[in-house]
């Protein structure tokens, strides 16, 4: 994919954890066998004491967020779905799919407004944080119109403690998805959590059917969210904050702002005034972005230590439609020559 990139190359393009929970040993037996119901409960156990749900009742364990989104989409009848704007492009897709009329938000006191509400917090491919408080009274709004709020949480596992909404959906219309791939390092296992009231916990279990997830993800989900141990290891800690450092850098969105009014500033007629206000813009804009650089040229020795080469293939599968709006890019555009001020 990326023929002229230097080797090893360094994909932090999807917010995944360079730094994988270990494997554990998997019995043939978890491959042989279909996987039971017991053991999907013990994991919804574990999950809901990890993520801070009421009871193991409150969780669904599924094969990867992805295949939640029409899913939890689906739990109000086709109406109105608002998305908290620029976010992961699946959300759209997923809401159309389940016949809403979908409008892309730009801040949050919009989002009531609709049947279903979507916000992914920490936000790809931003990192932005919609408090807690304000989501909750979103989810009050929509309460009141029979609405839905989904929180989709693939990456509170590195937000700060009390972001999470996962403690909240006793009140009955909020969805929390969590996803296990990115934080602990194995988006190939596919699995992750739908956090809800018990009975949207049902519906969606109804929607997904038996045996969604693989017996060898429920037995390393298992295994890896009951692991306090390993979550206290220096190294482990290490690795945490690198890896918020790379998505930092990554997720950076100065540069494309800066990019995109620059161009806009060629492309359409300003008066002198607007014109004035948004070399101004720009400016700033870059100044930011040089700082970005500067926390890039510091994080990279950091990086390099706590990198495993052989998890850098030099190609890697796109996300499906991650282009707009969705993954954190995988390359920068280059910086248009600073306006003259
Ligand atoms: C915001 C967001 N939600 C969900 C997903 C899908 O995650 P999963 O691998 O758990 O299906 C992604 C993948 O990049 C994502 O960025």
């Amino acid at each position: 994919m990326f023929p002229d990139a230097p080797e090893p190359f360094i994909d932090l393009s999807t917010g995944i954890n360079p730094h994988p929970y270990p494997v554990p040993e998997l019995s043939s037996a978890l491959f042989e066998r279909l996987p039971d119901r017991a053991h999907v409960r013990r994991l919804a156990a574990v999950a809901a004491q990890c993520y801070g749900a009421p009871s193991a009742g409150h969780v669904l364990p599924a094969p990867g967020t992805q295949i939640l989104l029409p899913q939890v989409a689906m739990l109000v009848s086709p109406g109105r779905a608002t998305i908290l704007r620029t976010t992961y492009a699946e959300h759209q897709r997923a809401a159309s799919v389940a016949g809403h009329g979908v409008t892309e938000v730009s801040s949050a006191d919009q989002l009531g407004r609709a049947d279903l509400a979507v916000v992914v917090n920490p936000n790809n491919p931003d990192g932005r944080l919609v408090e807690r408080d304000t989501l909750l009274d979103i989810a009050d709004e929509l309460r009141r119109r029979g609405g839905i709020l989904v929180v989709d949480e693939s990456f509170a596992d590195v937000a700060p403690p009390g972001a999470t909404l996962a403690g909240d959906i006793g009140r009955g219309n909020i969805v929390v998805l969590r996803s296990f791939g990115k934080f602990y390092g194995h988006a190939g296992l596919r699995l992750s959590f739908a956090l809800a009231a018990p009975n949207l916990v049902e519906r969606l279990d109804a929607m997904l059917g038996p045996w969604a997830v693989a017996g060898p993800a429920l037995f390393i989900g298992e295994k890896a969210l009951a692991d306090e141990a390993w979550k206290l290891q220096e190294s482990y800690a290490k690795s945490r904050l690198v890896w918020q450092l790379a998505l930092l850098i990554t997720t950076s969105i100065q540069e494309a702002t800066s990019n995109s009014l620059s161009s806009s500033l060629t492309t359409y007629s300003w008066s002198a005034e607007e014109e004035a206000l948004i070399r101004r813009i720009v400016i700033v804009l870059d100044s930011i972005h040089g700082l970005t650089q500067q926390l890039e040229t510091l994080s990279t020795p950091l990086i390099d230590t706590y990198k495993r080469p052989s998890l850098y293939p030099h190609t890697s599968a796109p996300n499906p439609t991650a282009t707009d709006g969705g993954d954190a890019p995988t390359s920068k555009p280059a910086s248009p020559p600073l306006p003259d001020a």
